[in-house]
């Protein structure tokens, strides 16, 4: 059952067999917080998982932030956002009682920008990063320090929404900052493909035992 609470409409689902992962779940344009929670199972089984609903709305879409137009962000807004969404996942870990210093972030599309924006903004608060169909989603004033974050991305290279090179541009940043970015590029579109998501929890299985118990 979704929560209203915390200032955004969430779900948390507990951990299980004592792992200490929790999942930040960030969906697309149009998602909400039930969304990924499929696509987190499959990721990372045992994994607590954290999904909050996007509190811009476009036309009814639920969103991470405002948009000027297709791939033009409202940067102050952006900012306000990710800056209110980190207080969020603070006060969860209060409330649910979960590690935030073993917090990763899994996003799709709007989510995985938001999580990238995340990355810039709150180096130390999450761990890794699984980001589909991302782009950059501002240029830091400050290079934030990622060192040993690892990053997996996946990205279609005839994606309409999100041009191939920004993705690019979006990875060496992060590797720039220190991450560790494994980019996968495939010859598909928006849509995430299954192999795809096959792929990011073969990665998991190997980056999650560095930090979880289990
Ligand atoms: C965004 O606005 O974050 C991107 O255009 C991706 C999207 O919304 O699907």
């Amino acid at each position: 059952m979704s929560e209203n609470d915390l200032g955004f409409v969430h779900r948390f689902v507990p951990a299980e067999n004592g792992s200490d992962i929790t999942l930040l779940l960030l969906h697309g344009t149009g998602g909400n917080e039930e969304d990924l929670i499929p696509l987190g199972k499959e990721l990372a089984p045992n994994a607590a998982i954290l999904s909050p609903r996007g509190k811009v709305s476009e036309g009814g879409a639920p969103r991470f932030f405002r948009r000027l137009a297709e791939g033009v962000f409202d940067n102050e807004d952006l900012v306000f956002r990710t800056h209110e969404l980190a207080e969020f996942v603070e006060n969860s870990s209060e409330k649910y009682g979960f590690d935030k210093t073993k917090l990763v972030a899994a996003g799709y599309s709007n989510g995985a920008n938001l999580a990238a924006s995340m990355m810039l903004l709150h180096p130390g608060l999450i761990r890794a990063a699984v980001l589909f169909r991302s782009m950059v989603p501002f240029e830091p004033e400050v290079k934030p320090d990622l060192s040993g974050i690892p990053v997996f991305m996946a990205a279609g290279n005839r994606d309409q929404m999100i041009p191939p090179d920004n993705t690019q541009t979006l990875a060496e940043m992060l590797e720039g900052s220190g991450a560790e970015v494994e980019l996968r590029w495939r010859d598909t579109g928006h849509a995430l493909t299954y192999e795809e998501v096959g792929e990011a929890k073969e990665w998991m299985a190997k980056v999650l035992p560095r930090f979880d118990r289990v």
